[in-house]
């Protein structure tokens, strides 16, 4: 943690009295700390207390007094860009509540909220508090947002019962947050990416549909992993039911057409593309205006005539100019030797094949299994993983192909320095329907 800087955000809890001893912790490391605490933290622990310690000016409140240091309008956009990552120490049930709202009302989640680099939340909090459903169901949002959370321990609380909710011990937490900012690499540093994800739908009528199983989880954990190590993501969903990642723009469609259209226009402007999203094969030729009425079939048959809706992995590889790109095969039966054909036929350069059929690769799932495909190098097959493991060992392949010219590489990796693309002006915003969550 030597020449770490890390931002503390103290929440009113009983565990804050902690909080000056956690201050130590981190200095005695060597790191650098400053520290934001709502109003109801300092019934807990003195701004005095943190302001000697950390040897900086504490905000308390997001209007801090004028004399303070950071009376200044903007400091919650000031703060966001200093340090290495943010730690919640004490997290109160309340403040991972508004967190997991995206609420803004008092100077940590306010502080949160403009945040790009890694947050560690600490919850700690009574037994019955922790293990509401409203508790975990916040605390699953945070996780599916990429916050990282260190669970409390279970012992002995403030009320005098047992159970789980005690802040973890100080050097446990400073151990995580040195294991959080070793293992987080920038190594996708300004790569523009592109993701897909989810199912999509094909319209029959104005009320049903032809979909599939597809979740979105994985393409969405692609998507989060890539901005987490600096990557400019966009991602293309279908209809799911998924949060948008920390740092991801998004772009909702519905139909194979759609999702054609929308990384067709992305398209130019990416440096690699990941396909996660299940896109439909087929499409109704005609797609009723009115509801099909039930008593305008005849015999009790109905016949659906189906097209098939544009290839976009295989169009993708023929786009001028080529852009590596990842994508994912589905087989539940011949897996191999279907991953092997679609991966030549297709013309991408990595692909992921997963069966939900096996099991930890369920539809839904937060786990999967896969193997992955290169051309000319031996299928690696990983064990059941969550689906950010996935991502994360997917990408790392993706750089590596990167690195050494992958197909359109025109990111050096690692080091964010692009190299010119004709037609391309850096930084210029889509102008794709996006947006930024
Ligand atoms: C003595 C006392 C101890 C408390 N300890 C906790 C705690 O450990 N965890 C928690 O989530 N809330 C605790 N609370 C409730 C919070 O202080 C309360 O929800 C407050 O609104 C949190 O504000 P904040 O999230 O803005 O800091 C405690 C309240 C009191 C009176």
């Amino acid at each position: 943690m030597k020449q770490r800087q890390v931002l503390l955000g103290v929440t009113g809890g009983i565990a804050a009295y902690k909080i000056p001893l956690l201050v130590r912790e981190f200095v005695k490391r060597g790191t650098v700390v400053r520290a934001i605490m709502t109003e109801s933290a300092k019934e807990f622990v003195t701004p005095l207390t943190l302001s000697t310690l950390t040897g900086a000016e504490v905000v308390v409140g997001t209007f801090p007094s004028a004399g303070s240091g950071h009376a200044h309008g903007t400091w919650h956009i000031d703060l966001a860009r200093w340090g290495d990552m943010l730690i919640i120490a004490p997290a109160t049930a309340n403040v991972v509540a508004r967190l997991a709202h995206g609420i803004a009302d008092d100077a940590v989640s306010t502080l949160a909220l403009a945040y790009r680099k890694e947050i560690l939340v600490c919850p700690a909090m009574d037994h019955d508090m922790w293990e509401h459903r409203a508790t975990q169901a916040n605390l699953s949002a945070l996780r599916e947002c990429g916050y990282e959370v260190l669970p409390p321990e279970v012992g002995e609380l403030a009320s005098g019962l047992t159970g789980p909710g005690r802040l973890p011990e100080i050097t446990r937490i400073a151990d995580a947050a040195e294991r959080i900012l070793a293992g987080s690499r920038l190594d996708m540093k300004g790569m523009k990416l592109l993701v897909t994800a989810g199912p999509t739908i094909e319209a029959i009528d104005p009320v049903r549909y032809i979909g599939n199983r597809s979740s979105g989880k994985m393409g969405f954990a692609v998507a989060s992993a890539a901005a987490r190590r600096g990557a400019h993501v966009t991602l293309v969903a279908g209809p799911v039911n998924l949060r948008t990642p920390r740092g991801v723009a998004r772009v909702d469609v519905e139909s194979a057409a759609e999702m054609d259209r929308a990384v067709k226009r992305l398209h130019r402007r990416t440096d690699g593309i990941v396909m996660a999203a299940a896109v439909a094969d087929f499409t109704p030729v005609t797609v009723s205006r009115r509801k099909i009425k039930k008593s305008t079939v005849k015999g009790g048959t109905m016949e659906l005539r189906l097209r098939e809706t544009p290839d976009i992995l295989k169009s993708l590889s023929t786009l001028k100019p080529r852009k590596p790109l990842v994508g994912f095969a589905l087989e539940t039966h011949d897996e191999t030797r279907n991953a092997g054909k679609k991966l030549r036929e297709k013309g991408v350069d990595l692909l992921v094949l997963n069966n939900p059929l096996r099991k930890g690769s369920e539809f839904g799932g937060d786990t999967n299994s896969v193997t992955i495909f290169t051309r000319g190098g031996k299928p690696r097959k990983l064990g059941i993983l969550p689906k950010f493991g996935v991502a994360n060992a997917l990408l790392d392949r993706l750089v590596r192909f990167m690195a050494k010219g992958g197909s359109g590489g025109r990111t050096s990796p690692g080091t964010g320095r692009k190299k010119p693309a004709a037609g391309r002006r850096p930084g210029k915003k889509s102008s794709a329907r996006r947006s930024r969550r």
